[in-house]
This record gives C-alpha cells, sequence and structure tokens, in this order.
C-alpha cells in the first residue's frame, strides 16, 4: 500500500502553557474523506493548522507522503499539495468571481503581461462547470454569493490548482440544511477526483455520508477513531453527544463542588 497523503503520529502542540492538542494520531489518503469532530476547544482547528503549515507541532511526527515534514509557513505546505478552505474564507468581497478564482495564478498577455482577462474568465468558467457549479456572472462581486456558493467555488479552486489534500474548516457550519447539501456535494467530487479531503465539522449527520474515517477530539485528545465500517450514524452521534453530556455533568460538579 502507497503511503497515505498525511499521516500525523502521536502529534501535540501547547500554546504556552496550555495543552492544546495531544497524541493525535490519524491519516488522510488519497480519494477518502478524514473527518475531524469535536466541540468547541477540541483541538480541531490547532490540528488543521499544524497540517497547513500556520502552526508547528511540538511533539510527535508529521509525514507527507512518507516523509517526515516540519512546516514553517503555509506556503511550505501549499507547495506539498495542501490547501485549506478556511471558514471565514480569505476572499475580496468586491473582486469579481473570475478574479478571486485565478487570484495569485493571473494568466498574462503581451511583452507587458497584463492581465488575460478573456483567459482568466474562461479558465474560471471552465473549471467550474466542470465540477457542476452555475454561476451565471462571472463578473459579479464574490460578495455576493451565498456563503454555501463561496464554499463550493473555494473548493473548485483548490481542485483546479492540483490540490491533492483539501482541509475544510467546518465548511457547513454557518448553512441551512439545503446549503449544507450542496457543500458536502463538493466534498465527495473532490474525493472522488482522489484528493484526500479532510473535513471539520461538529455535525455527525454531515460528517457520516461523507466519510471514510473519524476522529472524534475532545479537549485536545483522541476521544474515538474509527473506519466507517467499524461504527454507525447513531454510535457517532452518541459519542459526539456523550461528550457534551461529560463537559456539562463536570462543568455541574466544579460548580457544585466549588473545585
Ligand atoms: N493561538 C492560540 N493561543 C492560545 N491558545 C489557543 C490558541 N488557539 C487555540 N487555543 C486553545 O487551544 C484549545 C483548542 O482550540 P482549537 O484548536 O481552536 O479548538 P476547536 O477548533 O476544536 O474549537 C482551546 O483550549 C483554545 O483556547
Ligand atoms: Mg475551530
Amino acid at each position: 500500500m502507497t503511503a497515505p497523503l498525511i499521516e500525523t503520529i502521536d502529534i501535540g502542540k501547547s500554546y504556552g502553557g496550555v495543552v492544546a492538542l495531544r497524541d493525535v494520531s490519524t491519516v488522510v489518503r488519497a480519494g477518502e474523506v478524514t473527518c475531524v469532530l469535536g466541540d468547541n476547544g477540541a483541538g480541531k482547528s490547532t490540528l488543521i493548522k499544524i497540517l497547513a503549515g500556520v502552526h508547528r507541532h511540538d511533539r510527535g511526527d508529521l509525514r507527507v507522503e512518507g516523509e517526515r515534514v516540519r512546516f514553517d509557513s503555509p506556503r511550505a505546505a501549499l507547495d506539498r499539495g495542501i490547501a485549506t478552505v478556511y471558514q471565514d474564507l480569505a476572499v475580496v468581497p468586491l473582486m469579481s468571481v473570475w478574479r478571486n478564482f485565478v487570484l495569485g495564478f493571473e494568466p498574462t498577455t503581451g511583452p507587458f503581461r497584463l492581465l488575460d482577462r478573456k483567459a482568466g474568465r474562461e479558465i474560471a468558467r471552465k473549471a467550474l462547470t466542470d465540477m457542476g457549479i452555475e454561476i451565471e456572472d462571472m463578473e459579479q462581486p464574490v460578495g455576493t454569493l451565498s456563503g454555501g456558493q463561496r464554499q463550493c467555488v473555494a473548493i473548485a479552486r483548490a481542485v483546479h490548482r492540483g490540490a491533492k489534500v483539501l482541509i475544510l474548516d467546518e465548511p457547513t457550519a454557518a448553512l441551512g440544511v439545503k446549503q449544507a447539501g450542496v457543500v458536502l456535494k463538493y466534498v465527495v467530487q473532490a474525493r472522488e477526483r482522489g484528493l484526500g479531503v479532510v473535513l471539520i465539522t461538529h455535525n455527525p449527520h454531515h460528517a457520516y455520508p461523507v466519510g471514510d474515517r473519524f476522529l472524534l477530539l475532545e479537549r485536545g485528545a483522541v476521544l474515538g477513531a474509527y473506519e466507517k465500517s467499524e461504527i454507525d450514524l447513531s454510535e457517532l452521534t452518541r459519542q459526539m453527544a456523550g461528550g457534551a453530556e461529560l463537559d456539562a455533568l463536570r462543568h455541574e460538579l466544579a460548580r457544585v463542588i466549588g473545585s
């Protein structure tokens, strides 16, 4: 079997004295979706920031295609084909859909390498159409798209740029049921194109239908790690709820006992 796109082995990270992540081991394989689940403060964002080169781990190993790495910048992760779509997308709201799509990779024309608007529009239109994303007006500002559409454009852009790994931080959190469904459809498309996807969510109903493995985090530690064949939706939901209930219990005990 070929090496996974990404493997973390007992990875850990502290911020000052606060342990945000401890002993987290998981894999991301081509053509599969690894879901990372957990409540607020579980360590989900810390984990993906390590994968994305935003933060450095201080314990354990990070391997990319079998090679031990320590990214010193988001650029270094991107160069290894790891693309991240953050919840509050780094888009320029007044910029047109196509300009945003080709941002940083603008096609140019002529001896002065001027922006080739026609080619840029065409690249964006074709890439979006290829993934079945319909946006009538390529000149419309990105800010006028719905949250779901923006996520879809960002996913298509990563796929178009040849990402091997696509990391999505709570892409469905702010969306209604219908829009969440559309975004999840493109998660499946990215997977079918052979990307390895890391999907962060706290909703097991969003994770289960598209996920191949599930990593449950709680307070920075692994609460459970399952391949899809090892767990069903109701058990996954129960485990998530169990974490929240235990939190409430701890909180209540602390209040009553006053510790
Ligand atoms: N930049 C930071 N500085 C200090 N503490 C942080 C920082 N980022 C996260 N933390 C802490 O690390 C823990 C995990 O946070 P985070 O990874 O954001 O969790 P999640 O994304 O699951 O909500 C929390 O206790 C949080 O307060
Ligand atoms: Mg987070």
